[in-house]
């Protein structure tokens, strides 16, 4: 079944343009138009939500993170995403015109269903994102849209995270086109772009060689750092967790912006920071201020490992190993960006000689609170 991959989650790694095109598939028509009529929530309906609220957990909490810029820049709700395992033990506000998305790849992580009960509870709709046909989370929720990822059999989550991403940037695409709003013709061309973004994700599973040999000569180390900012911040949460639960290693993920909050006393000499560039098109004042970052790190010994557009040359002079992504409009950078991650992570736990598909003390599934 692993047809030929020595693990699971290689053949997933390996399976995601697939994974991400079947997602899109049939949910664009030829003109750039979304219909998403299998979620049975009226337009109507959507038409009056005024408040997002995203739930998840672990790596689909990640997704719910990035789905957050997507939806308030293209639709102007307000969203907030929280870990499902917090959520209902604060007395969130909620009422019928609250719209709460519940995110999972099995569909039975317990923090995330009981989140979703207590949503409902109050009056809010729910809108599940899943991977698992018939699975409890979609059954007790308002409406679905499943990500068509196909089994994920390795407890480390690659090719769902990618589709649940799809499923998110659609969501708040039909959102924005069911309420009109101002970005209408920023809608069209992101629409068209995420329509291509599997032949990119496959051009970067294309040219990995030297990430995995990266991940090999860092196998001795204890800690490995993250930083990105905006959509690149979760990109670097989910880098580090996924390090954390395969490689067995201390990674952590900041907001890059945060380093001189405190992280910064971390860095000495010759620790590997990964940090993820977001585009120097569009929203350059981003780009510009990571770029300080990585000079600010490098200065105090860290070896800097930078995964930038391909093109970008300022950040040259400052990535002791540079990994390069193709280009695409921030928002949808994680989509690619997240790939040498995955491939990081792995790669470093075969270096360590654990079992990658099977890492300790964890299960595909969390069906215990
Ligand atoms: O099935 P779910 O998407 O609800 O699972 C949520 C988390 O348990 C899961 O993403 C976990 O964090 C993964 N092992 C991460 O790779």
């Amino acid at each position: 079944e692993k047809d030929g991959y020595d693990y699971f989650m290689l053949k997933e790694i390996a399976e995601q343009p697939k994974a991400v095109a079947d997602t899109l598939l049939g949910r664009i028509d030829a003109s750039g138009t979304l219909s998403l009529d299998e979620v049975r929530i009226p337009a109507s309906v959507l038409r009056e939500v005024n408040k997002i609220v995203i739930v998840a957990c672990g790596t689909a909490f990640h997704a719910g993170m990035i789905a957050k810029y997507a939806i308030e820049h293209w639709t102007r709700i307000p969203c907030e995403t929280e870990l499902a395992s917090e959520f209902r033990y604060r007395d969130p506000i909620l009422d019928e015109r609250t719209l709460v998305v519940a995110i999972s790849q099995s569909g039975e992580t317990m923090d995330t269903l009981m989140a979703l009960r207590h949503a409902r509870e109050q009056g809010a709709r729910v809108l599940a994102i899943c991977n698992t046909n018939g699975s409890t989370i979609p059954r007790e929720s308002d409406a679905v849209l499943y990500t068509h990822a196909g089994p994920e059999v390795a407890v480390a989550s690659t090719k769902a995270f990618l589709t649940q991403l799809v499923a998110c940037y659609l969501v708040a695409l039909y959102l924005g086109q069911v309420r009109g709003t101002k970005w209408g013709d920023e809608i069209g061309s992101v629409v068209r772009e995420l329509s291509e973004i599997a032949v990119q994700v496959e051009q970067v599973l294309g040219t990995m060689e030297p990430v995995r040999e990266l991940a090999r000569s860092l196998a001795d180390k204890n800690t490995v750092l993250f930083l990105g900012r905006h959509v690149g911040y979760p990109v670097a949460m989910e880098g580090a967790l996924k390090l954390k639960e395969l490689a067995y290693m201390h990674a952590e993920g900041f907001a890059a912006g945060e380093l001189k909050h405190g992280p910064i006393a971390l860095i000495e000499q010759d620790l590997p920071v990964v940090v993820v560039v977001p585009s120097p098109r569009g929203r350059s004042v981003l780009h510009d201020k990571i770029v300080s970052n990585i000079q600010e790190i490098r200065a105090r010994g860290a070896r800097t490992i930078v995964i930038a557009e391909e093109g970008d040359e300022t950040v040259v002079p400052y990535a002791d190993h540079l990994v390069r992504i193709p280009a695409t409009p921030t928002l949808l950078q994680p989509l690619v960006a997240t790939v040498p991650l995955q491939v990081f992570a792995c790669e470093l736990a075969t270096a360590r000689g654990n079992e990658v598909d099977q890492p300790r003390n964890l299960a595909k599934s969390v069906t215990v609170e």
